[in-house]
């Protein structure tokens, strides 16, 4: 019976097709779903090289597995991982490992490993990004907590990750819930980066009034050299397709009410927490929100109409070059954003995280891969320490080179009354970080003015307080 090298939890997309990849790599896998459904599926695509048998009994899937046991849970973040975990327990032995594939919230991670830890049994939290493709041909995989325990596995899951000439996208992150923690700011930055071409492709829809054919071109046009990004490539490949039933381009017949299940919104809550700033990733957990405002949207859309007619198309011939820089620079703010909140985590919870590791990783498999992460990396790699990327010369000239395109496209948006707040975010952040003298004194004398809340001065040291009136 006890003839399978790896479980799986959760036969849904994700789990399935993780697990073809792991039977690919001539391991014997084994699935379990309460869904008959999905382990009909799971048995039904299972190739007749592959060694794959999958159950709806916890008892029978446990009982299939070699021991120490391996098993991985892909279910739903929240609940479902604990009422997983919960049914595996009493049958499982000391020294078995469960990994938690999903986007658990990271603290979650912690308590979890702490509750485990006590029963003997080994668990590790894991951020699997790459979405359906990646799982199946290989994800870029974000692992934390036991170490001893992620060696055992580490075997399997560089076999399975995507690999960046030749490299596989997984490596340690760090103790605790360091991998959650990770693949949780990868979800912000992915969030930002997908609300920036949002506002590119309405600028160019409705500011330079772009057909259906050159928005896509442009984007594919993008998605060449120096900005390739999946993000990039797939938005050139949805403006290409075609809505069956009406003819026209599906994405205009898509609702625009934006859907989120979390990770971007703990993102910005947890920088709050640590006091990161990631301007951009708020603005685009902000937009998601107000795009739910539908029936608001629309009676404002009236009530507050206004066409600045003043400024069309025709006047900025050379524009497209200047939007095309613009991206460039609040990417580059986005990924700035995300990593430097990585380095403050790391001391806040004591991850020990390499962030040229990270950017490594991230380099394939996951969804905010792009040819800007090699150039992160070898950031990391010269100054393990640099608290945020803007401080490295090859990235700050990139910035310099572009923050001029990014202010002459932002005037645009702000002319032509289109949102644009993740690129208006990237250039306040930008033009913030690098004043020497903020406007926060005042702040600080109004504080100290209301609430006695005292104050340091430029020229001594000292903490103080001063009766204003
Ligand atoms: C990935 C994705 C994946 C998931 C997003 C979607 O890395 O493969 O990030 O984990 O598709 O979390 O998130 P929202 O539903 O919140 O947009």
């Amino acid at each position: 019976m006890e003839q399978y090298d790896f479980g799986m939890v959760g036969l849904g997309v994700m789990g399935r097709n993780l697990l073809f990849n792991i039977a690919d790599h001539q391991y014997n896998v084994a699935g379990l779903d309460l869904d008959q459904g999905k382990v009909d599926a799971l048995q039904n695509e299972a190739t007749e090289k592959q060694i794959v048998k999958g159950t709806t009994k916890v008892d029978e899937f446990v009982k299939m597995l070699k021991t120490p046991r391996a098993i991985m849970l892909l279910v739903p973040a929240g609940k479902p991982v604990d009422g997983a975990i919960a049914s595996l327990v009493p049958l499982l032995e000391k020294g078995d490992i469960i990994v938690d594939g999903g986007n658990s919230y990271f603290p979650d991670t912690d308590r979890r490993f702490k509750e485990l830890s006590e029963k003997g049994i080994h668990f590790f939290g894991m951020g699997v990004s790459g979405g359906e493709e990646g799982a199946r041909f290989g994800p870029s995989m974000m692992p934390g907590g036991d170490r001893d325990a992620y060696d055992r596995l580490k075997p399997i899951f560089e076999a399975v990750a995507a690999k960046v000439n030749g490299e596989p996208c997984v490596a340690y992150m760090g103790t605790g819930s360091a991998g959650h923690y990770v693949k949780m700011v990868h979800n912000g930055i992915e969030y930002g980066i997908m609300q920036l071409i949002s506002e590119v492709y309405d600028l160019l829809k409705r500011g330079l009034k772009y057909s259906d054919d050159q928005l896509q071109q442009t984007f594919q046009d993008w998605n060449e050299g120096e900005l390739k990004s999946f993000l990039l490539e797939i938005t050139g490949i949805v403006l290409k397709k075609n809505d069956d039933e009406t003819g026209k381009r599906l994405v205009e017949m898509i609702s625009d009410v934006a859907r989120a299940k979390g990770t971007g919104k703990w993102t910005s809550q947890n920088a709050m927490d640590i006091q990161a700033p990631v301007p951009v990733i708020d603005a685009a957990v902000s937009m998601r929100d107000l795009s739910k405002y539908k029936t608001e949207r629309l009676q404002a859309s009236e009530k507050l109409a206004w066409n600045n007619a003043a400024n069309d198309s025709d006047e900025h011939g050379g524009l497209i070059e200047h939007v095309k820089k613009a991206y460039h620079f609040a990417m580059l703010t986005i990924y700035a954003q995300g990593l430097a909140q990585l380095q403050l985590a790391s001391k806040e919870y004591n991850y020990g995280l390499n962030l040229a590791e990270v950017a490594k990783i991230w380099r394939g498999g996951c969804i905010i891969r792009s040819t800007s992460l090699e150039d992160f990396m070898h950031a990391f790699v010269k100054n393990p320490e640099l608290p945020n990327i803007m401080l490295d010369d090859s990235i700050a000239a990139t910035l310099l080179d572009t923050q001029e395109a990014a202010r002459f496209t932002a005037k645009f948006a702000i002319d032509k009354g289109i949102a644009a707040s993740a690129l208006l975010s990237a250039l306040s952040y930008f033009d913030a970080y690098r004043t020497a003298k903020l406007p926060t004194n005042l702040i600080q004398a109004q504080r100290d003015y209301f609430g006695a809340h005292t104050y340091e001065r430029t020229d001594r040291e000292g903490v103080f307080h001063t009766k204003w009136e």
